[in-house]
């Protein structure tokens, strides 16, 4: 392929970007808010006060640690512990060690897109808990559940957790569990961790930092395009705003432009103009209860065995089964 060609392929980046900012309002996926930078901003979002996700499910698993990996293979048959986007660990550990305390027979299995990702967590396993068999597997979620499906008849305990099937619409979200339950055997199990509706301020604060770390996140979508599609938006003329509805349980993150003006994004060839208050929607944050995740699960051929909460049932970890 000569270089002419390779310049006129379109990456899924640029197509996405081009879409959501020539649309009517303007769109952006959360997806992108995630490249080295984006990661890092999001460990220190995991360590803020406000964001009460991450400490709440490692305290789920701290004092149910028991009965969730008794959940998981109950008959101490041997199973395949699978996880979906693992990111450091920290809280997936909780259940390692407390499996290999008391001698189940199973081998983790890290899924994710980034080969960086997954050999870091490995490498730290292997170092941290080298009894545990750890099996990193890179590729598209759906790629791989499909290649172990074909690959082993051990049972399979998929792993999503952080709530992180809340930034997907309720139809996205149906579209991965029907996906997730098309990969199962009869006996596998889904272990998936959804934040649940609570007092608003609460939620909004946990998406509206004092310190700003969530509003750096959200720019850092804009921070990308100038950085890899040559745009030369200025993140000062953007502010970061969170709404949170308690009927739908929505949380929504927006950029707002604070002035009238125009961006230019050589890459595309484009020049957006943004009216002075115009947005851009860039992320949902979804919050349940159980008549919601029992929907989700029934629309997807799933049924819900039992939930592990914390005091405040401010978040569930959900076991699934095929129903
Ligand atoms: C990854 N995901 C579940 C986070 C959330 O809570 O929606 C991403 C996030 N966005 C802002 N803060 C954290």
């Amino acid at each position: 392929m000569n270089s002419k060609d390779q310049k006129t392929i379109i990456s899924t980046f640029e197509k996405e970007v081009y879409e959501g900012l020539t649309a009517f309002p303007k769109y952006l996926s959360s997806k992108y808010f995630y490249d080295e930078v984006g990661d890092d901003l999001f460990q220190q979002i995991m360590a803020l006060p406000e964001y009460y996700l991450t400490r709440t499910e490692y305290q789920i698993f701290k004092v149910n640690k028991s009965d969730v990996v008794k959940s998981f293979d109950p008959d101490k048959k041997g199973f395949d512990l699978i996880e979906l986007g693992a990111g450091d660990g920290k809280k997936t550990k909780i259940l390692l060690k407390e499996l290999l305390e008391n001698n189940y027979d199973y081998t983790y299995m890290p899924i994710d897109i980034s080969q960086n990702a997954v050999d870091g967590l490995v490498e730290n396993l292997n170092q941290e808990m080298p009894e545990v068999t750890t099996q990193g597997q890179i590729g598209e979620y759906f790629e791989v559940l499909d290649r172990l499906k074909h690959m082993s008849d051990r049972k399979k305990v998929i792993m999503v957790l952080g709530s992180n099937i809340g930034n997907l619409l309720h139809p996205r979200a149906i579209q991965f569990l029907k996906k997730l339950c098309n990969a199962m055997h009869r006996d596998d199990l889904i272990f998936i961790g959804f934040d649940q509706k609570k007092h608003p301020q609460k939620v909004l604060d946990a998406y509206n930092d004092k310190t700003g770390v969530t509003a750096a996140f959200n720019k850092n979508v804009l921070a990308r395009i100038n950085k890899e599609l040559t745009g030369n938006f200025d993140l000062d003329k953007f502010m970061h705003w969170e709404t949170y509805d308690p009927e739908s349980g929505t949380a929504k993150s927006y950029l707002v432009s604070k002035e009238k003006q125009t961006v230019d994004i050589d890459e595309l060839s484009l020049q957006i103009h943004f009216e002075a208050w115009e947005s851009i929607h860039t992320e949902i944050s979804q919050k349940y209860d159980d008549d919601i995740v029992k929907w989700l699960a029934e629309e997807s051929g799933l049924e819900i065995v039992k939930s592990f909460t914390d005091k405040n049932e401010d978040y569930k970890n959900y076991l699934i089964k095929k129903s």
